[in-house]
């Protein structure tokens, strides 16, 4: 309580936080195309101490951004799927093959992204669906890496989003992936900053509350890339959490660093339940 407290009081300093807001669209529903049923509420995983419900931030938005992804016709993030389509048939590198050489068609793929970030067991390490993307290029393609947060990387994982929208996201924390969970979830409730803020002082003590014109939501990722009316593009989740740990005035870490790998890998089984929806629309 006392941490909480110390919390809202540097936030209402720093940021203008107005509680008690309404809580407009939490009631609803999401049916994207009158046929793919999302979980945008469920219990909390059991791991989450403080959280007893998980919400889709899409449930924390307006009524007319909320109907931009309840038709792909209107989604404006459904035109770089379709860019995404183009790159995964391109043939690159020396051995002349596109991913559709081997993996045929992307619903091929359907549920795969899902359940990344995922341990890799010849790496040694936790991969977030980019890093198999840029090992499949490297080394059964023989292409150049494609740039980690760049539009053709982003456009394919927005492919592997949709054909995976409406499964539950389940990324598995135990095992050998559980020392890069600790460690995300550690990130995830440091403070950082001149603000001294934590992901989980706004997103786990405050959500449902305003901050400056934002409803703050429990920052979940399961609808990334997330079409960004902001900025009108795709955003990567680690250039979310950068945006995120910048406004708290922190040095940041960079996109495809082994810290946001980790903080995405704890940030996902917060969502655990909740269905894969991206490309999702946001503000
Ligand atoms: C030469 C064949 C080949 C090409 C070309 C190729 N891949 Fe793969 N890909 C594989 C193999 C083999 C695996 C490993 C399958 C496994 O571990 O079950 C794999 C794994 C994957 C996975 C993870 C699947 C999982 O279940 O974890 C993804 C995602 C993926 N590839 C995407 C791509 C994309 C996108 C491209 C194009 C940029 C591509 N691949 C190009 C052969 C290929
Ligand atoms: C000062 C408060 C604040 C802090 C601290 C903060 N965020 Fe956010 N975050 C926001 C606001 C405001 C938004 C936009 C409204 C929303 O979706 O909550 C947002 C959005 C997000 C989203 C997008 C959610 C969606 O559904 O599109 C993610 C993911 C996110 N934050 C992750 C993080 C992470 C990870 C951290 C810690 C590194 C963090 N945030 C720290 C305020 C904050």
């Amino acid at each position: 309580m006392r941490k909480m407290m110390t919390s809202v009081a540097a936030m209402t300093a720093a940021i203008a936080l107005a509680a008690g807001a309404a809580s407009a669209g939490q009631e609803d529903n999401l049916v994207v195309n009158e046929e793919i049923e999302i979980v945008v509420r469920t219990d909390a995983p059991a791991h989450m101490e403080n959280v007893d419900t998980i919400y889709s931030g899409w449930t924390f938005r307006s009524d007319e951004t909320q109907a931009l992804q309840m038709d792909d016709f209107d989604n404006p993030g459904m035109i770089f799927v379709d860019m995404g389509r183009e790159v995964f048939d391109a043939a690159a590198g020396s051995e002349g093959k596109s991913c559709a050489s081997c993996h045929e068609s992307p619903e091929n793929l359907k549920g795969v992204k899902a359940v990344y970030p995922k341990w890799n067991d010849q790496a040694e390490e936790v991969y977030t669906i980019e890093m198999q993307i840029n090992e499949c290029r490297t080394d059964r393609m023989g292409a150049e890496k494609l740039k980690y947060n760049g539009g053709d990387m982003t456009n394919l994982v927005a492919l592997l989003a949709s054909v995976s929208r409406g499964m539950p996201v389940n990324v598995a924390i135990d095992g050998p992936a559980q020392s890069t969970w600790e460690w995300g979830k550690e990130l995830y409730y440091s403070r950082t900053g001149q603000l001294e803020l934590s992901c989980a002082n706004c997103h786990e003590d405050n959500y449902d509350n305003m901050i400056r014109a934002d409803h703050l939501s429990q920052g979940q990722i399961n609808g990334f890339p997330a079409y960004r009316l902001k900025n009108a593009k795709l955003n990567t989740v680690h250039d979310r959490f950068k945006g995120c740990v910048r406004d708290t005035r922190a040095e940041t870490y960079a996109p495809a660093s082994p810290e946001f790998v980790a903080l995405e890998l704890y940030l996902s089984s917060r969502g655990n339940g909740l269905s894969v929806e991206g490309p999702s629309v946001r503000n």
